[in-house]
């Protein structure tokens, strides 16, 4: 039987700038639907990269003096280092600079400039080379850029353009049968106004600058970064073939501010092109900083490298997701970080561990004693119930990237299980069998606990799986299997471990 195969991407960043909390969020974010997808025994590509054509970089790289490629090559490490760090588990990483890329750019340029699609033309308007987009006097705002607030520049160049207005109906057509192609709901919506008002047609080359990649039969053009840059997705799922069978891309991740880049033009080149749309388009909210918005003129950008060598790589990914539901902004403090690190992952989560493993030390010698079901009181019964209905609710939450639902369910049966040892109060325990259960029930419910975290926190669920005494190999095994009840293996031997989620003053 063929195996099934989840694609996700996240953007591909411009050199020009180094990884910020940003970056971090969407990289991560496709790391824990990776990490779940392969517990479902899917094949998964999990793509990220890094976009290094284009008129921004030229001149970030003449501002300091070397060459575009010893720029791109620089900064491109840095990435990929960030994301070693931070425990990213892509499958791949592509940079536009490489000869695969430059393939499948041309492949689907040839494909549009086939169906006539592709004219010579001449631009004349503005250009805001911060957002490397196009745009018409009628969106400044106040002579500038009306996303970014920056200057823009008045461009006047022979240029190919791209019969965009040819697929505003199409497109809409698309959007309308396939209610969860663009996600959420309100960023759909702001797409299907943008539609209905029309759309011209959009030049795709430049002729000022020359870093990138040649127009094909015309080298005097560059072709434009996004028409670059959006083929990546194409390019690491082997376009124009498709053996691995990972096209079309399950989810293209993004944050709000690329939306109609991957919500029209892209899905606009492809229908061009005859190629099958990405199944999904999710844009996500923005963090601000203490309440401002982040930006290197401020000095506020948040580094998540820092933040991991403060926090702890885990902490800071749980955080990202525990904090704000995915699809709206939320705000980046301190002080809300460590309130999180402290209720959620010190008191709940850590706390339950380090009792558990206490007691069954205490009075079982450190080995999980059976069960006893026929001696199962209220207190199991809830406790199994909790657990037999989440991997459902969890898997149903994250199928809906909802991440904040995912992480609540879980919280919510690591709180209940505290609550438990509170109420049955094992020290007063006279009943062997009662005991027994108690401890086994506490020491089952972490070990599937460690099996919802693990993709989002994967080095603490592996500690977490070790000090009770099972695999911490939670990524080679089913999640089905390992959610159940009683799967875990028996007679496990326990381990006292330093506290996972040490408590910040
Ligand atoms: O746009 N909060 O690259 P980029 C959350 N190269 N996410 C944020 C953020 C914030 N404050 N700031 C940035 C590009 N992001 C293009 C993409 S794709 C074919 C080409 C995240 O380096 C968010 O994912 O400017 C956003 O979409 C991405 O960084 C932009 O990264």
């Amino acid at each position: 039987m063929l195996r099934k195969t989840y694609y996700v991407t996240t953007p591909i960043y411009y050199v020009n700038d180094v990884p910020h909390i940003g970056h971090a969020y969407t990289t991560i974010a496709a790391d824990v639907l990776a990490r779940y997808k392969r517990l479902k025994g899917y094949k998964v590509l999990f793509l990220t990269g890094t976009d290094e054509h284009g008129q921004k970089v030229e001149k970030a790289a003449a501002a300091t003096n070397v060459s575009p490629i010893e720029f791109a090559d620089n900064v491109m490490l840095r990435f990929k280092y960030a994301w070693e760090k931070l425990d990213i588990s892509n499958d791949d990483f592509i940079r536009t600079t490489e000869e695969r890329h430059k393939n499948a750019v041309y492949r689907l340029w040839k494909e549009s400039e086939k169906k006539g699609d592709i004219y010579l033309g001449d631009y004349e308007d503005w250009y805001c080379t911060a957002d490397e987009t196009f745009l018409t006097e009628k969106q400044l705002v106040n002579g500038n850029c009306p996303d970014c607030g920056r200057p823009v520049e008045k461009l006047k160049e022979p240029s190919y353009f791209f019969k965009l207005s040819k697929y505003g109906e199409p497109l809409l057509k698309h959007i309308e049968a396939n209610p969860s192609f663009i996600e959420p709901e309100s960023k759909r919506n702001e797409i299907i106004s943008f539609l209905k008002e029309g759309l011209r047609d959009l030049s795709i080359s430049r002729t000022t600058f020359k870093w990138g990649l040649q127009v094909p039969d015309d080298p005097g053009h560059v072709i434009y970064v996004w028409f670059d840059a959006l083929a990546n997705y194409l390019t690491a799922a082997g376009y124009p073939e498709n053996a691995e069978g990972f096209w079309p891309a399950d989810l293209h991740l993004i944050g709000k501010d690329i939306l109609r880049f991957h919500a029209i033009y892209w899905p606009a080149f492809l229908l061009s092109a005859g190629v099958e749309l990405p199944k999904k388009v999710y844009a996500h909210g923005w963090w601000t900083v203490d309440g401002n918005k982040m930006s290197k003129s401020k000095g506020n950008v948040v580094d998540p490298l820092a933040m991991a060598d403060t926090y702890g790589v885990d902490a800071f990914r749980y955080f990202l997701f525990r904090e704000m539901p995915f699809g709206v902004d939320g705000d980046f403090s301190a002080k809300a970080i460590v309130g999180r690190i402290n209720s959620d992952l010190a008191n709940d989560l850590g706390n339950l561990l380090s009792r558990t493993i206490t007691m069954v030390e205490k009075y079982r010698g450190g080995v999980v004693p059976e069960p006893a079901p026929e001696k199962d009181r209220e207190f199991e019964t809830n406790i199994k119930a909790i657990f037999s209905g989440l991997p459902a609710s969890y898997g149903a939450a994250l199928d809906k990237l909802n991440f904040y639902d995912a992480l609540g369910k879980v919280w919510a049966a690591i709180r209940e299980m505290n609550a438990y040892v509170d109420k049955s109060a094992p020290w007063k325990e006279k009943d062997d069998g009662t005991l027994s259960n108690i401890l086994y029930t506490l020491t089952e419910g972490l070990r599937i606990v460690a099996v919802y975290v693990y993709p989002f926190m994967p080095a603490s669920a592996r500690k977490i799986s070790e000090a009770l005494g099972a695999d911490g190999d939670i990524a080679g095994k089913p999640f089905d299997r390992e959610t159940a009840w009683g799967a875990g293996k028996r007679g496990c031997k326990v381990t006292k471990i330093p506290s996972l989620f040490p408590r910040i003053q």
